[in-house]
C-alpha cells in the first residue's frame, strides 16, 4: 500500500518516516515548496544518522521509497492518506474535499489533528465513512502512541484495519471517542492548568512546583518546564481549543499567565524565554524543597488528573486499558492514572477534590460521579 502524507512539517515528515521505515512507498505533499525541501533534507539526514547508529539497515533503500509532490494528483495510487497540515478546521476541510477527488474509492483518509473534531472534517467529504483520526505524538518516529479516532460517520470496519496497521508500524494504538482533546490532550490538561493555578495563587513558585511534580510525583518533567518545552503557541492553544470545545467547562479554563506569555512572544525554549529564561548565563530559580508543601502540590494536581481520567472512563471516551496506555505512552506518566487512583485510594482522591470544591465553590473541582461511586467501599477500577 502506498501511503500519502499531507503537510511536510514536524508531524508530517515524522509520520512519513514511520511509514517508509515500515516498508511503504510514501508520497509526501506540501503546498509550500521550501517546507518540502526542508523535509527532504531532514529525512535524508535523520535516516542516514539512524543507519550510522545501527538502528536502520539501509537508509538509501528507505529514502528511495519517498516521492515529494506539490500537487494532490500524486495521491491517486494511495491506500491511506494522513493529513498533518495547519490546525485550522476551514483549511483541513478544504484539503480533505480536494484530496478526496484525487484518490481511489477505497482510500482511507485520516487526520492527525490534535484538537479539532474528526466528525467535522469528515463532513467535508462526499464519503465521510472513510475518514478517521490518526493522532500521532511528537516526535512521531519516537513516540509509540497513536490515538485512533472514529468520527460519527466512520465505517466501524475500518477501525481494526487501522489498529492492525499501526501495530505493524511498531506503534501502540488506542481507540478514542471523537471528543475534544481525545484522550491525552484532555486528561493531561490539569497537569498544566492546576500547576499554573497553584502558582497564580502564590501557593508556590514555578521551580517549587516543578520540583514537587518530578521529585515527589515522579513525573519526568515539571509542568512549567514541560510547557516551555512544548511551546506556549502549541500548549496554550490546545488548552483554549479544548476549553471552547467543551462549551466553556471551567475544568478546562486557560490561564492569563500563559496567555500573556503567548502574547509577549515568550513561547518557551524555542524563543529563549517562557516561564523560565533560557538565555546563556541566566540562572534557573531554585525550588523551595519543603516536603509538606511539595506533597500538597502533588496531591492537588494528581487528584485533578485522576478525576479527569476517571471522568473520561465514565463518559466512554476510551477503555480503562487504553486510558492507562495513552497517559504512559503519550506523555510518559510514571504510571496510569487509574492505577494511581487504586494505589492512592479513590476515597483519598475524592476527599481532596471535595475539599477543593468546598474551599473554592468552583465547578472546576467537581468530582466525577464514577470517582464518587468508587470511593464507596474504595473500589478499584484497575
Ligand atoms: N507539533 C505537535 O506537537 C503535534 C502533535 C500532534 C499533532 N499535531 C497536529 O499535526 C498537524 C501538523 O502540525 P505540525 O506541528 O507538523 O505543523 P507544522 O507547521 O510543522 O507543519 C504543517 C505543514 O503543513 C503545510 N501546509 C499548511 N497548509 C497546507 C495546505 N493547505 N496544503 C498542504 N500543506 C499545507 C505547511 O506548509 C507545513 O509544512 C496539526 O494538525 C497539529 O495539531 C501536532
Amino acid at each position: 500500500m502506498i501511503v500519502g502524507v499531507i503537510g511536510s512539517g514536524a508531524m508530517g515528515a515524522g509520520i512519513a518516516q514511520v511509514a517508509a521505515v515500515a516498508g511503504h512507498n510514501v508520497v509526501l505533499y506540501d503546498n509550500n515548496a521550501s517546507a518540502l525541501d526542508k523535509a527532504k533534507a531532514g529525512l535524508t539526514t535523520t535516516l542516514r544518522k539512524l543507519q550510522e547508529k545501527g538502528k536502520l539497515a539501509n537508509a538509501d533503500e528507505v529514502l528511495q521509497r519517498f516521492s515529494f509532490a506539490d500537487n494532490v494528483v500524486a495521491f491517486s495510487e494511495c491506500g491511506l492518506i494522513i493529513e498533518a497540515i495547519v490546525e485550522r478546521l476551514d483549511v483541513k476541510k478544504a484539503v480533505f474535499a480536494e484530496v478526496e477527488k484525487a484518490v481511489s474509492d477505497t482510500c482511507i483518509l485520516a487526520s492527525n489533528t490534535s484538537s479539532l473534531s474528526i466528525t467535522s472534517i469528515a463532513a467535508a467529504c462526499s464519503n465521510p465513512a472513510r475518514v478517521m483520526g490518526l493522532h500521532f505524538f511528537n516526535p512521531a518516529p519516537l513516540m509509540a502512541l497513536v490515538e485512533i479516532i472514529p468520527a460519527v460517520q466512520t465505517n466501524p470496519e475500518l477501525i481494526p484495519v487501522a489498529k492492525e496497521l499501526m501495530l505493524k508500524w511498531g506503534k501502540t494504538p488506542v481507540i478514542a471517542k471523537d471528543t475534544p482533546g481525545f484522550i491525552v490532550n484532555r486528561v493531561a490538561r490539569p497537569f498544566y492548568s492546576e500547576a499554573i493555578r497553584i502558582y497564580e495563587e502564590g501557593i508556590a513558585d514555578m521551580a517549587t512546583i516543578d520540583w514537587a511534580m518530578t521529585e515527589i510525583g515522579g513525573f519526568k518533567m515539571g509542568p512549567f518546564t514541560l510547557m516551555d518545552y512544548i511551546g506556549h503557541d502549541v500548549n496554550y492553544v490546545v488548552t483554549e481549543t479544548v476549553f471552547q470545545s467543551f462549551f466553556y467547562d471551567p475544568r478546562y479554563k486557560p490561564s492569563f499567565s500563559q496567555k500573556r506569555l503567548l502574547e509577549a512572544g515568550w513561547l518557551g525554549r524555542k524563543s529563549g524565554k517562557g516561564f523560565y529564561n533560557y538565555a546563556a548565563g541566566a540562572e534557573m530559580p531554585a525550588p523551595n524543597k519543603d516536603e509538606v508543601l511539595g506533597m500538597e502540590i502533588v496531591e492537588r494536581v494528581l487528584a485533578m488528573l485522576i478525576n479527569e481520567a476517571t471522568d473520561a472512563l465514565y463518559l466512554n471516551v476510551a477503555s480503562a486499558a487504553d486510558l492507562e496506555i495513552a497517559m504512559t505512552k503519550g506523555v510518559n506518566y510514571p504510571k496510569g492514572l487509574l492505577q494511581w487512583c487504586s494505589e492512592w485510594g479513590a476515597d483519598r482522591c475524592l476527599e481532596k477534590l471535595d475539599s477543593l470544591y468546598h474551599d473554592y465553590h468552583e465547578d472546576r473541582y467537581r468530582a466525577s460521579i464514577l470517582l464518587r461511586k468508587q470511593a464507596i467501599g474504595n473500589k478499584k477500577i484497575v
